[in-house]
């Protein structure tokens, strides 16, 4: 299918999040490959979200997370868990936001223009699939709207690795 770039606007941060969340679904709609579904859902949110540099995903492989489909500078390979934001946020299986990166403990820095960060964990029944990160040169540029507007997002990517069953059931 094709995407026409077109612009959210964030002022509604919650109205610009539902029609990117309905995009999404539209734009994975008929394909369960993950590497391709996680590379058009990196694209779409690098291209959607004002005030971005990094948008991607890290995938859980043989107890790490492996640099896997983004839009952004070349970044770190493997992260182990537990480590910077990425690894802290698969670790505790819960979104982690974080203002001011410098300030965090641990933070893996991959393009020094980030000052900012939120990582949000992919679980599929209880099981880890990896993380979705996005990084910003902004300070403190993702908020509680955010979260809830990506890990939204988050599950569409993630229900769209099934099997097609609305595909299925169409088919009289
Ligand atoms: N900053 C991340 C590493 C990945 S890059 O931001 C793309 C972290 O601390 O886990």
């Amino acid at each position: 299918m094709s995407h026409a770039s077109q612009s959210y606007d964030f002022a509604d941060s919650h109205a610009a999040y539902g029609e990117l969340a309905r995009d999404l679904a539209a734009l994975l709609t008929g394909e369960r490959d993950l590497i391709a579904n996680a590379a058009n859902t990196a694209a779409l949110i690098y291209d959607a979200l004002p005030g971005l540099n990094w948008a991607g995903f890290y995938l859980y492989k043989s107890g790490e997370l492996v640099l896997g489909p983004f839009q952004g500078k070349p970044a770190c390979v493997r992260i182990a868990m537990g480590k910077g934001v990425c690894g802290t946020a698969a670790a505790r299986r819960e979104t982690v936001v974080v203002e001011d990166v410098h300030a965090f403990p641990g933070h893996i820095a991959c393009d020094s223009a980030s000052n900012s960060e939120i990582v949000i964990p992919l679980l599929r029944n209880n099981e880890l699939l990896g993380v979705l990160d996005l990084d910003s040169p902004h300070r403190a540029r993702f908020g509680t709207s955010d979260a809830h507007g990506l890990e939204a997002l988050a599950k569409i990517f993630i229900d769209s690795l099934q099997e097609l069953r609305s595909t299925t059931e169409n088919v009289k």
